[in-house]
Order: C-alpha cells, then structure tokens, then sequence
C-alpha cells in the first residue's frame, strides 16, 4: 500500500501557474518572454501536466486579434480605492493564457515603462493570488519570473490575506539580477494585511527589494544557467543573500524551441538546409545577405544579432571591429543586427563610412532579417559583460553558425571551445577589444582550414539544447519542492 502511493506521488500529474511580465507571441521584450512561452508548452507535452500562464493586459497586436473571455470579474482595494479586476482567458497557445486587467492600468501598449510600473505589478500580483486563492483545487506550484512578480512569495506565506496559499511552494526563477526591483517605501501601503514585523523580509541594504524580497521567502530560486548563480554568489549586491539562501538556490539551463528554429522548415528563409546540407545551405544564404550588404561571400561573416544595452557589449564590440578593419585590415565581414541606445546605433552608421565595405548594421528589430543572418554567418559573437542564460548561442548551433562567446552566464556554460574536445565555439575571457580581437584572428585562422571548420559545424548542429532537457531539471524541482 506504501509503495503505492509512494509510486503514485511520483507520477502525479502537476498544475503549475507561471507568473510573468512577458510571454512570447503575447507580449515581449527580451528572452524573458520566449522562455515563459515555451516552458508551459513543453511541460504540458506530459501527459496530464497542466502549466498555465498569468501575465498582466497588454493593449497589442496579439490581444487585439484573438480572443479572448473574461473568466473572472473582481474588486481590487488598492490603497484608498478600489479597482475593477478582469481577468481575462485566451486558448491559441496550446495552454491556458490569463491576462489581468486592472482598472486605470488596462490601456498600455508597451510591457514596462510607465512612471507607475511599481504600482501595477503591485496590483497585478495581488489580484492574481486573489483569484487563485479561491480556487476549488489549489495549484501544485506558483512559478514566478523576475522582479516584478517578486513580492508573490511574500504574499503567500505572511498576508492574512492568502492562508490556503501558505502550503503552495512558490519558485522563484532569475532572468536577470540587474533588474531588482528597487522600489520608495509608499508601495507597502498597497501590500495585503501583513504582520509589520515581517518589514525585514522586504529589504536589502535598507532599500525595498522586490528581488531580494523573493530570494528570501520563495521555496526554491533557480537562475537560468548554473554558471549565472555562481557569479550572483561572488559577485553581485546580493551575493551575502544568496549565500545565506544556497540550499535553496539552483541554475538551470534554457534550452530553445527546436520546431520554431530549424533551418530545414524556417519560413523566414529562402534556402533551406539540414546538417547533411549544411554547406551548401549556409552558402546559399550567404550569398543572398552578402549582397543585400554589400560583402564578399568568399570572406568569413561575423555578426552581432542582439540589444544594443550595456549588458550585451556591442561598445567594446565596435572598437574590436573598427581596429580588426582599419589596423589589421582584417580580411573578414563584420554585420551588428539590433536596436536599442540610439548614441551606439549612431556611431554604427556612421563607422559604415570608414570601412571599406567591411562593416555594415541594420538597426532594429526584424525576426525575418535576424534569422536570414543566423543562416548565412559563419560566426555569431557574444561579447557580453554578464548573460544570465543567453539564447542567440543557441539558435548559432541550430543554424550550423558557431558561437564567439565571453566566458560568463550561460555562454560558459554552454560553449565548448574549439581547442577543447567537443568545442564548437570559441572562447574570450577578459571584456576589451584586445580579447576580441584575439577571438576573432582565431575564427579567421579555423575558417581557413576549411576540413576543420566544416565539422565543427556539423557538430554545433548536432548539439542539443531542447527544453526537454531543461523540462526534466524543472519537474523535479517542483516534485522536491512539493509537501
Ligand atoms: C534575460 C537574460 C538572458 C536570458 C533570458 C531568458 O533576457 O539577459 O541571458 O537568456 O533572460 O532567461
């Protein structure tokens, strides 16, 4: 009879909610949005398994032409008012969608921005336990992703408001540590009933912290490569927290969608290849970007495909690639796809002029163009300064291109070197253009022995870095972390 259950426990089927500022095709800014939109996907493909996504309204594109039914109507007391709730049910995506709608917060077309972001999370978090807490069958999890949904496992285990969530593990999961959701003491007055002894468990260096808030209450915290929580115990404001926190903390690597990103059905691209093709299709590409910019096809192509933010690096990127040009007379291309601060976007430009056909960008974003030069680079350089998991390296792999990555996050984590058994990329480690460089001569020097580097293509093709890999870490988590 023991045993049994024992074995029936193992095999229960969960429900998990996900809560999220973003979910791709929904709304998005960066990969926080393709992951909360894959996870669910991949985790439902179990057979009973229910993941869920609740995520605040978003007056866009997506919500504008499909449909969707309110499921849920509430009053929300919010300081010295009280807000009409919506919450709203949409099933395009192969799980259930929920969108909060919260009075004065329901006409925004952008995801982050407004002067009052702090306020509407708020809301949006407090509405959304509100629901769930009256829920006949209490879910087996509540997955909450990054800072904004970071005040979610205070909630459940110290509000009066919420007792039938106090046995519900909360995950919290870390996108990015940088953005921690520092916030001025008034918010609190919005909070649901809590004991103000409890007032510690919001700060960190005498500041609200929405992110500090969650590292400390959730159940478990999960960063989105091994690497990442390492670098957030050596080395980052929080690092005494997630020291006192280690037990629970644990990275997990991202994978990628691999039906959405395979070079052999990608509609965005004219020719298509598969790793026994791999050759001739990246040519095929090549040939094509290459004239739209302008390039010799016969030189290897390094591109950048990305934000232009702090983060990413494309400023020590640009001087590496200014020098490669005009000190070295580098015989390579060199192509930056992306947008973001507009100072670096025209500094780009205007590098264009000075060098001789070598360099050349497109700024903004374009999925079809971003994918055409996944298919036709024999390089893809990530020069990051942090990258807490980092999806482009990839979606390189799958499209045969191979990584030049900075040793940090996720890339080390994910990226072999080509010196090493199994490489398939090639490694930096100090952030300047010296390095970069170094890298680069490198990729130049493999490209010439073309044997090598064509195996080691069709070996970065072959890598696999699927979600059903990262679904099996993510399932037993939540199994631990269950009563
Ligand atoms: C953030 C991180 C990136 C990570 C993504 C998805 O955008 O900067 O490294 O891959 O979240 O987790």
């Amino acid at each position: 009879m023991e045993y049994f259950t024992i074995f029936q426990f193992q095999n229960k089927c969960m429900q998990v909610v996900h809560m999220s500022a973003e979910c791709y095709p929904v709304a998005k800014v960066g990969g926080l949005g393709d992951v909360v939109g894959a996870l669910p996907k991949y985790f439902n493909q179990t057979e009973g398994n229910d993941a869920i996504v609740v995520m605040p309204w978003v007056e866009n594109k997506f919500t504008q032409t499909h449909r969707f039914v309110v499921d849920h109507q509430a009053v929300l007391p919010f300081g010295r008012r009280i807000l009409q709730v919506k919450i709203l049910r949409n099933h395009d995506l192969g799980y259930k969608l929920y969108m909060v709608q919260v009075e004065g917060f329901e006409n925004r077309t952008q995801v982050y921005g407004y002067r009052n972001d702090a306020y509407h999370f708020i809301a949006f978090q407090v509405a959304t336990l509100n629901w769930i807490h009256q829920w006949e069958h209490l879910p087996d999890v509540i997955h909450c992703h990054d800072f904004h949904t970071g005040f979610v496992p205070f909630y459940m285990s110290h509000s009066h408001q919420f007792p039938r969530l106090r046995n519900v593990p909360s995950i919290f999961t870390i996108h990015n540590g940088n953005y921690q959701g520092m916030m001025s003491w008034d918010v609190v007055d919005y909070f649901p009933w809590f004991d103000t002894w409890k007032l510690p468990l919001l700060k960190w260096n005498n500041t609200l912290n929405a992110m500090a808030t969650a590292v400390k209450c959730a159940w478990r915290v999960t960063t989105v490569s091994p690497q990442y929580m390492k670098e957030l115990m050596q080395d980052s404001s929080l690092s005494e927290l997630f020291h006192q926190e280690s037990q629970k903390c644990v990275g997990i690597l991202n994978g990628i969608d691999n039906e959405e990103w395979n070079p052999e059905t990608d509609k965005h691209l004219r020719h298509h290849y598969s790793v026994d093709t791999v050759s001739e299709g990246k040519r095929a590409n090549k040939e094509e970007v290459c004239g739209h910019f302008h390039f010799d096809p016969e030189l290897p192509l390094v591109s950048f495909i990305g934000r232009f933010a702090h983060q990413k690096g494309v400023d020590v990127l640009s001087d590496a690639v200014w020098r490669a040009i005009n000190t070295y007379d580098a015989e390579m291309n060199f192509l930056i796809v992306g947008s973001g601060d507009p100072q670096l976007a025209r500094g780009l430009e205007q590098m264009k002029r000075y060098s001789r056909g070598k360099f050349n960008c497109y700024i903004g974003y374009n999925e079809e163009l971003a994918r055409k030069v996944y298919a036709a680079s024999d390089f893809l350089v990530m020069p990051s300064r942090f990258e807490p998991c980092g999806l482009n390296q990839f979606y390189a792999l799958r499209y045969g291109t191979l990584p030049i990555v900075r040793t940090v996050g996720g890339l080390l984590d994910s990226i072999i070197d080509m010196n090493d058994e199994n490489g398939c990329g090639i490694r930096f480690i100090q952030m300047n253009s010296n390095d970069i460089l170094h890298a680069l001569y490198r990729a130049s020097e493999l490209y010439l022995d073309k044997e090598k580097f064509a195996t080691m293509r069709q070996h970065a093709m072959n890598q696999d870095f699927s979600w059903e890999k990262s679904i099996k870490q993510y399932t037993q988590l939540y199994k631990n972390a269950m009563p």
